[in-house]
Parts: structure tokens; C-alpha cells; sequence
């Protein structure tokens, strides 16, 4: 969600921190702020709207400090504006604070402080003044580190914190309880961060914080400590070949992403074909119920992955948004085995889903993108996708790896039960290769032109080309505020088919030979209503039949959503840039949600 960082050193920390900043402005964009000491005092520069606002800020300063924090704010605790922006300080300038989470009892927390003006509408505000309240009088830094750990307990909700404090000029606290903070380790310089990314141009040596750890760092030492006591925690090397974040030759990641989705496809199966598959095939075997569970793009994925196993292998699969799944009672127990898709491993529904199916012993599988994320730490086996990082809000190449990671789960139910599917491990590389370079992007201009003057927009599809079309409907309204639903065909004649005159554009999409006639009934049907439909089919014979047509390849049938996915996206994609908008940074979203 929002996108923190840290700094001391022997570097101008307000340039680190701006080039970090940078790095996580796809966590929250609405505003931005750093702190950091000068002439002996913090001193805050913030600013409402997208990074460079704050940059021109800055621009304009000549300040210079080895010590810092920055923050780029996803607003959940008021507007986006200045004084909602982190850094937030204290009234009396004793503490400053950056934070990530949600302290859900900060009202009560608020009614506590009653002596003090609170400028902002935040949660963190509050935090920051209890904090300077309670550390009144405190001097040493073992009574400070007590203060924190007591105050932190405190709060209820979720947070990494970032903290400053007057009396001690030469170190960054840190608190972290659900939500992601990273040390960024070096012999000159120490570093925090929400997101590794931050840190990458600095140093690849970094230790993942775990709930409950409080510390600091200084220019050459950190320190954590878990209930009073000192902890060693495990330093990471990231890779190195760690991908670098920049967008290359392309105008928007998003566009640089979907380019990526072939090449996550070939490096997911291919992780996951060599493999060690012995605990997974133990822990699918003799379950009892299958839920799938994710929200947005990676739910639309597992309905992907239910459709096939049961159509092919005759098993049975729930799919659940992790907000409902979490709230419902699910009917699970250690012969259920609950799998949780998500791209970043952070997003608190489906986290909170996978704890509470730990609880009732469940078996659990994550498929995620974020190879050390707090999901790999609860679930009894991972399966790691390797698209990269993704950093448009808008998911492409995730959903892609999400697929090959699911088919592969396939292939394992298959071997484990003893039986076929009309699909292998290889097919599907063979399928991206051969699709690595295929673009829509000429066609489909001209029909983004048409769509982007829409107020709202159809998406139809029938079985797996239904799952298909929400998650096309799901991209287009992202990231271009036009609104799109999609239907399953045979569902318009009961209550759909109402909306559609001729002034509606319906992206229909068709790629399965058995529901050809059913489907061309639908366009028929929309037709005769004045529909204009945009047909994505590899069936050539309709081209004529419709308004306009974007042919996809045809490969096997159940391998269809690899295929027709890509022209989906680029749509979305093409119209947004069509209206003049940001695909990358879509209003009101972030790329993880880690509150609710
Ligand atoms: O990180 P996750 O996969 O858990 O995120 C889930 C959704 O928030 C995400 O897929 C969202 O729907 C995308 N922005 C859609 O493009």
C-alpha cells in the first residue's frame, strides 16, 4: 500500500530517499513527504499528489542531512492532502513517524492525548503523540526502546513504523506487526523499507523484520529486539540478478509488463516443473474440499484453475473473494486444503484467510510472486511464480505466472490421482515462446479510440471465456474509469440484456469450438439490439459477423486463456492512454492492499 524508507548514512539522505521513493511510488501515489534533521531540529517537506511534487519541492531546498525517512501514501486515514501527507510529527516536534497498516483504535487512543492540536485526520499523528508522551523524561536509549516496545503494544491494527526521534539524532527507529519492513544492511549505511525494491540500488543485503520486532539503526550498526530481548535475524542476499526497475524502452510498465508475460510463463513452469513436488503431492492427496482463495485479478485466476480441474479431472473447487472467505465460517478442516493467490503475498484479506485456515488445521498452498512475503511464512508449501516484479497496479504478467503456477497444480492433481489432461508442462512453454512477441497493439488503436468515449462498456463470454471477459472487464475499468461488467452469456436474457441498445460497444470473447453456436446466439441477440461488438475469437469464419474483430492463434482448448488474455490487457491498456491517463497509477488503487 503506502511505500516507506529509511536512511542514515554517510550519503545527502534526502536524494536516497527520493530515489527510493521513486522505486515504491507504485505502493501509493496521492501524496508524498520526507524528514530528516537540520540545524537541530526535523524538519518535514511534504506534498499532496504524485512524487514529482514533492521532487520540485525539494528541488527548490538546499538542505542536505545523512539521516531520513520518506513516505509515498495510499490515503486511508483522511484525504490526500498535505497534512495527511507522512512524515507526521509530533506537536512538539520530539517524534516523527512513517507508517504503513491501520491502527484501528486510534480514536480511543485520540480521546487519551486531549492536550494536543492535531493538524492531521491520521491515525499516525495520534501514534506519533502517544509516543512523545510517553517517552517524557526518557533519556536512555534502553528506557526509549521499553517505551516503544509498551506503546506499540498498545495499538490494535497493523503498522511498520519508521520513527525519528529528537534525542537521538543518529538512528531510525523501527516497529513492525503485519505489515511488510525490511533492514537494508551495509558497512557505510543502514537502511528501512517497506519493499526490497527500494533498496536495491543500495545494497542486496537485507533482512526480512517479522511481527513484533522493534530496533534502530545507526550509519554502521542495527539492532532488533523482539520482547525486551535482542534477536539475530537472518540477512538475505537478494539476487543479483534482481530485477531492475525502470521502464526500459516502453511508455508504462503496465505495457513493458504485458511484453513480460510470455517469459513469466516459460521461467514459472519451468521453476516449477524442477522442482521437488513430494510435499505438495502429499499435501493435495486425500482432501476432503478444495477452496480457492484471492481477490481482484488472482481470484479470477483460481476460477481459471477451478474450471479446468473440474472439468478435466472431475474435482470439486470452491473459489472465494478472501474478504467474503474470512468473514463466512468456511466449512474447513484438516482434510480441506485451501489455496491463496497473491501476486504480492500482502494483501490483508487473503493473508487473514490463510491464518484462519491455519487455525482449523486446513492444509494450505500460496502461490505468490513475492518470494519472501508474509504469506510464504504461513502456508505448509509455496509455489513461487517468477514473473518479476511487477510494478503497475494493474496485473498482467502476475496473472499470467498465476495461471502457469494453477496449470501446473493441475498436472500434479493428474499424476496424484492417476489421471489425463489433454495438456503438459512443456506445451505451455512452447505455447509463450511461440507467443513472446505477439502484439495487438495496431488493431487494436483504432478500437480503443471508439471505446475510450464510452461511459460503459460489455464484456461477454461463455465458460472459460467468461473468466476471461471479467478479468478484461476487471483491467479496462482499473485503469481507464470507464465502466465494464461482464456477463456470462447464457445470463443476459435474465436481466442483462436490458442495458444494451445501440449505443453499446460489447467486447465479446469466444475461443472454445463447443460453445460456438451458443455464443454467436448471444452476439446475435445484442446485435438485434444495436450492440457494435468487438469479437476476440480465434475462429476467423466470424470476422465478418461483427463491428470489429481481433483474431488470437488458436491453440488446445483448455490452453485458450494464455492466448487470449494478451489483447484483453492491451486493451485496457490502449484505451486509458487513449483518455490521456496514467495506466500505471490509477486513481484511488494501490498495487498491494494490506488493509482491509
Ligand atoms: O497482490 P494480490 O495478488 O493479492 O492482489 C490482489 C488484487 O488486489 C489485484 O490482483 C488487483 O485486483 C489488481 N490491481 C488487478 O489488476
Amino acid at each position: 500500500m503506502c511505500g516507506i524508507a529509511g536512511y542514515v548514512g554517510k550519503q545527502n539522505s534526502i536524494s536516497v530517499l527520493l530515489s527510493c521513493l521513486k522505486r515504491l511510488e507504485y505502493r501509493g501515489y496521492d501524496s508524498s513527504g520526507i524528514a530528516f534533521f537540520n540545524q537541530n531540529e526535523i524538519k518535514t517537506i511534504k506534498a499532496k499528489g504524485s512524487l514529482e511534487n514533492l521532487e520540485n519541492k525539494l528541488n527548490k531546498i538546499a538542505f542536505s542531512s545523512t539521516i531520513g525517512l520518506g513516505h509515498t501514501r495510499w490515503a486511508t486515514h483522511g484525504k490526500a492532502n498535505e497534512q495527511n501527507a507522512h512524515p507526521q510529527l509530533s506537536v512538539n516536534k520530539k517524534v516523527c513517524v512513517v507508517h504503513n497498516g491501520i491502527i484501528e483504535n486510534f480514536l480511543e487512543l485520540k480521546n487519551g492525548l486531549n492536550d494536543v492540536k492535531f493538524l492531521s485526520e491520521t491515525d499516525t499523528e495520534v501514534f506519533a503523540n502517544l509516543l512523545e508522551k510517553n517517552l517524557q523524561n526518557i533519556k536512555t536509549l534502553d528506557k526509549t526502546l521499553l517505551v516503544l516496545k509498551e506503546t506499540t503494544k498498545k495499538l490494535k491494527g497493523s503498522y511498520a513504523f519508521g520513527i525519528i526521534l529528537y534525542n537521538f539524532p543518529d538512528k531510525i527507529f523501527f516497529a513492525k506487526k503485519e505489515s511488510p519492513l525490511i533492514l537494508g544492511i551495509s558497512k557505510d549505511f543502514n537502511m528501512i523499507s517497506s519493499d526490497a525494491v527500494a533498496l536495491l540500488d543500495y545494497t542486496k543485503n537485507v533482512i526480512y523484520l517479522k511481527d513484533g520486532d522493534i530496533g534502530y539503526i545507526t550509519q554502521n550498526e542495527f539492532k532488533i529486539f523482539k520482547d525486551g530481548n535482542e534477536v539475530n535475524r537472518k540477512v538475505i542476499t537478494l539476487n543479483s540478478c534482481q530485477e531492475r526497475i525502470d521502464k526500459g524502452k516502453y511508455s508504462s510498465f503496465m505495457e513493458k509488463e504485458i511484453q513480460e508475460g510470455a517469459m513469466a510463463v516459460v521461467s514459472t513452469m519451468l521453476h516449477l516443473l524442477n522442482a521437488n513436488d513430494k510435499k505438495l503431492k502429499e499435501l493435495i492427496y486425500n482432501t476432503n474440499s478444495i477452496y480457492v482463495v484471492a481477490c481482484g485479478t488472482a481470484l479470477h485466476a483460481g476460477e481459471v484453475f477451478k474450471h479446468i480441474l473440474e472439468k478435466e479431472l472431475r474435482i470439486k473447487v470452491c473459489v472465494d473473494f478472501a474478504s467474503e472467505f474470512r468473514y463466512k465460517k468456511p466449512i474447513i478442516d484438516e482434510k480441506s486444503l485451501c489455496i491463496f493467490i497473491s501476486q504480492s503475498g500482502e494483501t490483508a484479506d487473503t493473508i487473514a484467510s490463510a491464518v484462519l485456515a491455519k487455525e482449523k488445521k486446513a492444509k494450505t498452498i500460496a502461490i505468490t510472486n513475492t518470494h519472501n512475503s508474509k504469506i510464504t511464512q504461513i502456508c505448509d508449501v509455496v509455489l513461487k511464480t517468477y514473473a518479476g516484479i511487477e510494478i503497475a497496479v494493474a496485473s498482467t504478467k502476475a496473472y499470467l505466472a498465476q495461471l502457469s503456477a494453477l496449470y501446473y497444480l493441475v498436472l500434479v492433481f493428474a499424476r496424484q490421482y492417476n489421471k489425463k489432461v489433454g495438456f503438459s508442462g512443456l506445451d505451455i512453454i512452447n505455447l509463450a515462446k511461440k507467443l513472446e512477441n505477439k502484439t495487438y497493439k495496431t488493431e487494436i488503436e483504432k478500437i480503443a479510440k471508439d471505446l475510450s468515449k464510452e461511459q460503459s462498456l460489455f464484456f461477454v463470454g461463455r465458460g472459460i471465456d467468461y473468466l476471461l471477459s471479467k478479468e478484461g472487464a476487471l483491467k479496462l475499468k482499473e485503469i481507464s474509469y470507464i465502466h465494464c461488467e461482464a456477463f456470462a452469456g447464457g445470463e443476459l436474457k435474465h436481466g442483462s440484456l436490458s442495458l444494451i441498445d445501440q449505443t453499446s460497444f460489447v467486447v465479446c470473447v469466444l475461443t472454445q469450438k463447443n460453445l460456438i453456436d451458443k455464443m454467436l446466439s448471444n452476439i446475435i441477440e445484442m446485435q438485434s439490439r444495436g450492440a457494435k461488438i468487438v469479437l476476440i475469437s480465434c475462429f476467423d469464419f466470424l470476422k465478418d459477423k461483427v463491428f470489429y474483430f481481433i483474431k488470437v492463434p488458436e491453440e488446445k482448448s483448455f490452453l485458450m486463456p494464455f492466448v487470449a488474455i494478451r489483447p484483453l490487457t492491451e486493451l485496457a491498456l490502449l484505451c486509458s492512454k487513449q483518455k490521456g491517463l496514467n495506466p500505471d497509477k490509477p486513481r484511488n488503487l494501490a498495487k498491494s492492499v494490506t488493509v482491509e
